[in-house]
């Protein structure tokens, strides 16, 4: 993928905060301290900055942010393996959130999957985790199996897919 590539999300939605700052575009290795941030806030430091390093230099690792007047509010980050995009993070500060962000990052995320010919997107998602179930079911996402006990704490994941229309 061409870092400096635009990405065809469409227009930005309308959402429910005033964003007429918010611009969507790739994330590159010069976010990281912008992702460490926002991970820590958001996640309490989920991937160390060598994992993020990782993350953001390498060319199969698609990822996509959103700032509001300069700051990284919101980003997704996902794995092109052959064609599948396996989808690692997807997040929103939490002072924005369900104003509609999510969504916006996980359209574009796709889009870049699927320009990128994957054929389809799989994730894993505590089964708990009402708030991104709601998010991947209204992008279509369809539960494929359960890996029990699968997170630290002992939540089990629900293993989702998606096809991606060419
Ligand atoms: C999951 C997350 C990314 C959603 O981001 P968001 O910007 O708040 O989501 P949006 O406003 O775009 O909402 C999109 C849909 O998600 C669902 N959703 C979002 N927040 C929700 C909540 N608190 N409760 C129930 N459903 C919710 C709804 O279906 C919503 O659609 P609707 O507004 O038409 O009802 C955000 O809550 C987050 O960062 N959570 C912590 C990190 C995380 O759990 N990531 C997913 C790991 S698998």
């Amino acid at each position: 993928m061409d870092p400096e590539a635009r990405i065809e999300a469409g227009p930005a939605p309308a959402l429910a905060l005033d964003v007429a700052a918010a611009q969507l575009g790739p994330l590159h290795p010069r976010d990281l301290a912008s992702c460490l941030a926002l991970d820590r806030l958001a996640l309490g430091g989920l991937w160390s900055q060598a994992q993020w390093a990782r993350e953001l230099a390498e060319e199969a690792r698609p990822g996509v942010g959103i700032w509001l007047e300069g700051r990284l509010v919101a980003m997704a980050c996902g794995w092109l393996v052959v064609d599948e995009l396996h989808i690692t993070m997807v997040v929103v500060d939490p002072g924005h959130r369900r104003c509609g962000l999510g969504r916006w990052l996980l359209t574009a995320l796709l889009d870049q999957g699927r320009q990128a010919g994957a054929r389809h997107a799989t994730l894993e998602v505590a089964a708990p985790n009402s708030a991104a179930r709601g998010l991947y079911g209204g992008a279509g996402f369809l539960e494929a199996g359960r890996r029990r006990g699968y997170y630290r704490n002992g939540d089990d994941a629900l293993v989702e897919w998606l096809r991606l229309a060419p």
